[in-house]
């Protein structure tokens, strides 16, 4: 069979026309007939070939399974053609072609039902992790790939999904990607291209607006909020950090750009003398002149802090989350080391919410223990959010990602205070929200 010709303006090599024929089989050949017509969609000229990609290809719930009236034995190709490959034939899917891992999902395991997860599921998370596995998928089951093992070169073309690790890989580690969909990761693991657009190109990698820091910033807490009033204030551009914060570390990075990405569509940032594709002021804007400058003062600090506590007003909270994105190892050392010795109100839930990596760390080391001693769980590959998963009766939580306090309460419908680890872990304590601005 001949596929569909490309239009006159996507130009294809001999091995990408080869997949597109069909001689690379029917699943490579349905991958790139979505990625045609994406690239023909964005108006992309070419592809990239990339060799780390991640996504959630192939993932069912028991909604699924239903929809596509599947069976045990022929749910993964029957929902990765029909789904990930939008191809109304089902075809066989082959191991994967290039270097590709699985981001979050939406149980845990070992703790589902802490999470209040029904059997079915688990039972059709399990299956379709174990089908994704036999392919040659990394189950990393973390939206923080970059702590978990997978951690791109400079310059390397990846295909990812995940916003917060989006605008990690491109602004941190200088590698490129876009925020991709389910749909063109499980594509680009078949075929090990993307379309050549947005990200992966220089010319749209420099900034656009000018950020004055003008007061420090340094906690974690300092960091999310600084992420948060940049994302509010460029949406999808590119903002150029100057001024007062020093090096952050691989946390505040983590925290910083889940902000911006929530607030606003920020994909990539550049703090200047830090960040690698901004040694320098004009190294990061390029060609480009700054569309606006925004400063980030005393005024601006008090009024985001304001906007992220805004959906709290009673003071009794019934549950901290920690963990958004996915703790490091270092946040469950200080979780474990604020929690020792004590014991977590008997009015309030304390969850914390890791990769199965750093879990497995934080139980050799005695992390684990000490915060399922004083009360708390220890959960991995999801969270409240994705999971939409809460304690039963939460109606108030404390929090110390500004991700997580800007998504949680709408999308669960509930209150929350945002502040420090150290403000939450008080909560928990004494199930009481006695966090401030200092
Ligand atoms: Fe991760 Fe959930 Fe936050 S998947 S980035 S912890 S919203």
């Amino acid at each position: 069979m001949t596929a569909r010709a490309p239009s006159a303006s996507l130009i294809l090599t001999d091995a990408e026309r080869a997949m597109l024929d069909g001689r690379e089989g029917k699943a490579r050949q349905k991958a790139m007939l979505l990625l045609v017509r994406y690239a023909e969609a964005l108006g992309a000229e070419r592809f990239v070939e990339t060799n780390n990609v991640a996504g959630v290809p192939g993932t069912y719930t028991p909604f699924l399974f239903n929809y596509y009236g599947a069976t045990r034995e022929n749910a993964y190709d029957l929902i990765y053609s029909r789904f990930d490959l939008d191809s109304d034939e089902v075809v066989t899917v082959p191991n994967m072609t290039v270097h590709s891992c699985h981001l979050q999902g939406g149980v845990d395991p070992e703790g589902w039902q802490i999470l209040g997860a029904k059997p079915e599921a688990l039972q059709a998370s399990q299956d379709s992790e174990q089908a994704a596995s036999a392919k040659g998928i990394e189950i990393l089951k973390t939206c923080t790939p970059y702590i978990a093992g997978n951690v791109p070169a400079r310059g390397e073309h990846c295909a990812w999904m995940e916003s917060s690790a989006v605008v990690y890989c491109n602004s941190v580690l200088g590698a490129r990607t876009n925020t991709e969909g389910r749909e063109s990761t499980s594509a680009a693991m078949l075929t090990g291209r993307i379309p050549d657009w947005g990200l992966h190109r220089d010319a749209n990698r420099f900034g656009s607006h000018h950020i004055e820091v003008d007061v420090p910033v340094e906690s974690l807490m300092d960091w999310g909020m600084l992420g948060y009033f940049v994302g509010a204030r460029v949406g999808e551009r590119i903002p150029v950090l100057t001024g007062r914060y020093g090096t952050p570390d691989l946390i505040r990075y983590k925290h910083f750009g889940a902000a911006a990405a929530s607030s606003g569509g920020v994909e990539m940032y550049h703090l200047v003398g830090v960040t690698p594709e901004a040694p320098s002021f004009e190294s990061a804007f390029g060609p480009n002149r700054p569309v606006e400058r925004i400063r980030y003062g005393l005024e601006e600090r008090r009024r985001t802090y304001e906007e992220l506590n805004a959906r709290g007003t009673d003071r009794n909270v019934d549950y901290v989350m920690l963990g958004c994105p996915h703790a490091a190892l270092e946040q469950m050392e200080e979780i474990a080391g604020l929690l020792e010795g004590k014991r977590i109100s008997a009015n309030c839930n304390l969850w914390v919410f890791t990769s199965r990596a750093i879990k497995a760390v934080a139980d050799s080391r005695g992390l684990t223990r000490t915060i399922r001693n004083a009360g708390g769980a220890v959960l991995t590959d999801t969270c409240s959010a994705i999971g939409q998963a809460l304690p039963p009766g939460t109606r108030v939580a404390a929090l110390d990602s500004a991700k997580q306090a800007h998504y949680l309460p709408a999308i669960m419908g509930i209150q929350s205070w945002f502040g420090s680890t150290r403000d939450c872990i008080d909560a928990a304590i004494t199930g009481h929200w006695n966090g401030e601005l200092t």
